[in-house]
């Protein structure tokens, strides 16, 4: 695939890391109105065509996706265009910066039928998917309360950075710069990850947010400070739990921390991430009344599907599966994959994950996607007949002689179990 990076600041670099890592991912593109920075970055990265707007880059038009990593005002008019030029887009959260525009954006590729996603990086942590297997599965009982925060400090710290000096923080302080604060930076994230976890959306929420005073007359050259640092909201899910959600940029001590407790008539659980790590511990059963805390085990490293309606085969190699425990754990590692509402074919390439375990994965993810009607399936060569059943449902959901994309699940692979 052909990959252009519109925006070559410090996610992007992110982006175009991650991406060099992949096979069959070329950079052959990216787009930057700085040119001094676009310059350090196809140089950094390898990448041999540069453009100072999008217009050009579409009137160039030799690529197949676009990963878009502009601050948040400027997602919209260029993934808006790129999607009228037939290209995939892989866009950085927030969607964008009003309900509006983000619905505008999600219809108009929803009805060309292009991948699209939105990064939502902490989607990935592994107790994320774990958390919500276990409430889903009643491990903590119904959902009463919650607790959800994503402390920062880079308004306190230098630790990323000069924010007074460095605009790639200051925009963030800055409507005029299409910044929503702390609210559309991190808020989204953590909004997002506690009503994952908790299999619930907000059904109703008050908000008090809170800008600070941080410079003389509010503004620093042409950023005027007046975008919220802090916010604090209470909210009801539409399971009918009552939570705090809270987020900062003075929290000292947390470069980037985001905890979510969640507790439930029969126990609670707690998950905690900083972005590379995750864990999850949970109360319940007899732990219940003596309230004792065990760190669950969460399988790792998680791999994100990504939301479309494609079809994708994983396929997990024959030394993968030899043993009954790298069968477990490939199990495991492939169960992550499958938690998503998207249709997911796993093949287990002339190895055998023929286990009741990875039966039960199948069930869990059929229960994770709610069943019914969605194609997914796990297969053994050997098993041929189910093989050919399963390619008969799989073949009318993609489009004829188009091949199953592959999934590299990282994990699922002999070097690294
Ligand atoms: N998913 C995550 O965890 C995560 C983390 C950090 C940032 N982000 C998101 O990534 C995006 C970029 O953040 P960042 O920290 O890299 O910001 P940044 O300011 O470091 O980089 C943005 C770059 O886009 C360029 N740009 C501005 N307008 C442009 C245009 N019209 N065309 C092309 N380039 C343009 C800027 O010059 C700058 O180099 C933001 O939307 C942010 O919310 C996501």
């Amino acid at each position: 695939m052909k990959l252009l990076i519109i925006g070559t600041g410090s996610m992007a670099r992110s982006h175009a890391l991650a991406f060099k890592k992949e096979r069959g991912i070329d950079l052959v593109a990216a787009v930057e109105t700085n040119a001094e920075r676009l310059a350090a970055f196809a140089e950094e990265h390898g990448i041999p065509n540069s453009f100072d707007d999008i217009d050009q880059a579409i009137a160039w038009g030799e690529f197949d996706a676009a990963a878009n990593v502009t601050p948040d005002p400027i997602h919209y008019p260029t993934t808006m265009k790129l999607i009228a030029a037939g290209k995939n887009v892989f866009c950085e959260k927030p969607l964008a910066t009003e309900h509006g525009l983000a619905k505008e954006m999600a219809d108009a590729a929803e009805k060309s039928g292009l991948i699209n996603m939105v990064n939502l990086t902490y989607r990935a942590s592994p107790a994320l998917y774990k958390a919500r297997q276990l409430v889903e599965a009643g491990k903590i009982g119904a959902l009463r309360h919650f607790e959800a925060s994503y402390l920062q400090s880079w308004l306190v710290g230098k630790h990323w950075g000069d924010w007074r000096t460095e605009d790639r923080w200051l925009w963030r302080l800055s409507t005029k710069h299409g910044s929503k604060g702390v609210v559309g930076d991190i808020g989204i994230h953590l909004i997002d990850f506690a009503t994952f976890a908790a299999a619930s959306d907000v059904a109703s929420l008050s908000s008090r947010v809170k800008t600070f005073h941080k410079a003389p007359g509010d503004r620093i050259g042409r950023y005027k400070l007046d975008a919220n640092d802090s916010f604090v909201m209470s909210a009801e899910l539409a399971n009918g739990a009552l939570g705090l959600i809270h987020a900062t940029r003075f929290a000292t001590g947390n470069a980037n921390e985001i905890r979510v407790s969640l507790y439930g008539d029969e126990g609670g659980l707690l998950i905690h991430t900083d972005g590379r790590q995750s864990s999850l511990r949970l109360c319940a059963g007899a732990d219940v009344d003596k309230n004792n805390w065990r760190e669950v085990k969460t399988p790792a490293p998680i791999f994100a599907v990504p939301p479309t309606s494609s079809v994708f085969s994983i396929s997990v190699s024959r030394a993968a599966t030899r043993s009954w425990r790298r069968r477990e754990s490939a199990a495991d590692r492939a169960r992550c994959v499958l938690i998503t509402p998207h249709p997911i074919l796993l093949t287990c390439g002339g190895g055998y994950l023929a286990d009741s375990r990875a039966i039960g994965q199948t069930q869990g993810a059929e229960r994770a996607t709610g069943g019914g009607t969605v194609p997914t399936s796990v297969l053994w060569p050997r098993w041929r007949k189910e093989f050919d059943n399963a390619e008969a449902t799989l073949s009318g959901l993609r489009p004829p002689g188009a091949r199953l994309p592959r999934l590299r699940c990282p994990g699922v692979d002999a070097n690294r179990l």
